[in-house]
């Protein structure tokens, strides 16, 4: 555990993903406490919180209420990942049968992640870690099909040009540009995960059972909203837990996180089906290694996948 950071307060932390985040911190030390407008026993997917955790109730978007969370939790690192994960504006489809207020995603995501900056900035915070998404890059809902997602090169890294058309991606990618504008300004060390689609223990996560089509798809171009791969939730807080250990040089760093497998085997051979236009691109993509590269986290914070879906799936097989 690093010292200045003895204290973290979790945005969301009642969510699916806040129950891992949780579990990391509190077993390497740190003192956690979790912030969210529903409690761990009203969400989707319930779970106990250990008695004696602080669990502070409040919208994201208040000011008021993330300046009581932070001061309360004396937190001086905040994780933020509470979000709605989807483009609220778009047709609701399978796994999101709450219809929500069209704005709701660009007024949660944004404004809250501008909300949280600002609480940090005036409550002194050294350091905001981000659940963004690989979504921020522009391979989420594609609205617009004669204009695909284009691929520059493989594997994609953080340098990447981003090419957004829905609302979801796009308040990750403004999430992204708002931490670095905060780490400029006021020196507060920001970290941001583009998390791939998250799976969870014991669950086969959504695409893995679906197979490969065995004509090419009919548009030109590159992914739409899947390159394959996942991360899971454990490697995610784990991944999460060592930004928050380690002070990197820069004040602000992005980073793709990926466990080390894909949901389809060897993607070059899947690329090569799937997109015919990016096959000379894939050659150089070993393995399960992704369409999206996780090797600055690696290289910068030391990290290594340590779970697998496939792994999990055998032992409760
Ligand atoms: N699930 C995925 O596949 C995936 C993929 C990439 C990135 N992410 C990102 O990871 C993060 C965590 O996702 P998750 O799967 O745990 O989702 P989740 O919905 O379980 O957790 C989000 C939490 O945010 C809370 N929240 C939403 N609006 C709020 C508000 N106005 N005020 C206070 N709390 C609010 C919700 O109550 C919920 O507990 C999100 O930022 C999401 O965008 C998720």
């Amino acid at each position: 555990m690093n010292d200045k950071y003895q204290n973290v307060l979790i945005t969301g932390g009642a969510g699916r993903l806040g129950r891992y985040l949780y579990t990391e911190f509190k077993e390497q030390g740190y003192q956690v406490s979790l912030f969210d407008q529903k409690a761990p026993s009203e969400q989707p997917f319930p779970w106990e919180m250990p008695r004696g955790t602080m669990f502070i109730r409040g919208d994201l978007t208040n000011l008021g209420d993330m300046m009581r969370a932070i001061t309360l939790s004396r937190a001086t690192l905040v994780v933020h990942v509470a979000a709605i994960t989807h483009s609220t504006d778009m047709q609701p489809g399978r796994g999101f049968p709450q219809m929500l207020p069209e704005d709701t995603t660009m007024r949660v995501n944004v404004m809250g992640t501008y909300v949280v900056l600002d609480a940090c900035r005036r409550l002194g915070v050294k350091k905001v870690v981000f659940a963004s998404s690989y979504y921020a890059i522009g391979v989420g809902g594609m609205i617009n099909r004669a204009k695909p997602f284009e691929v520059k090169y493989l594997p994609i890294d953080e340098e990447h040009p981003l090419f957004n058309q829905d609302t979801y991606g796009l308040s990750k990618q403004l999430g992204e540009i708002m931490l670095e504008a905060y780490s400029r300004a006021y020196g507060i060390k920001c970290v941001a995960f583009r998390l791939m689609g998250v799976s969870y223990p014991g669950i086969r996560p959504i695409g893995t059972d679906e197979k490969l089509p065995e004509a090419p798809r009919d548009w030109k171009g590159g992914p739409i909203g899947t390159t394959f791969q996942y991360s899971d939730c454990r490697d995610i807080a784990y991944a999460m837990r060592l930004a928050a250990d380690q002070d990197l040089d820069n004040d602000y760093e992005c980073f793709f996180h990926s466990s080390d497998t894909t949901f389809r085997g060897p993607t070059a051979p899947a690329i090569k089906l799937l997109y015919p236009d990016l096959a000379l691109l894939a050659d150089g993509i070993e393995g399960e290694d992704g369409l999206c590269s996780s090797k600055k986290l690696k290289t910068l914070l030391g990290y290594e996948s340590k779970f697998s879906w496939k792994k999990d799936l055998a032992a409760t097989e």
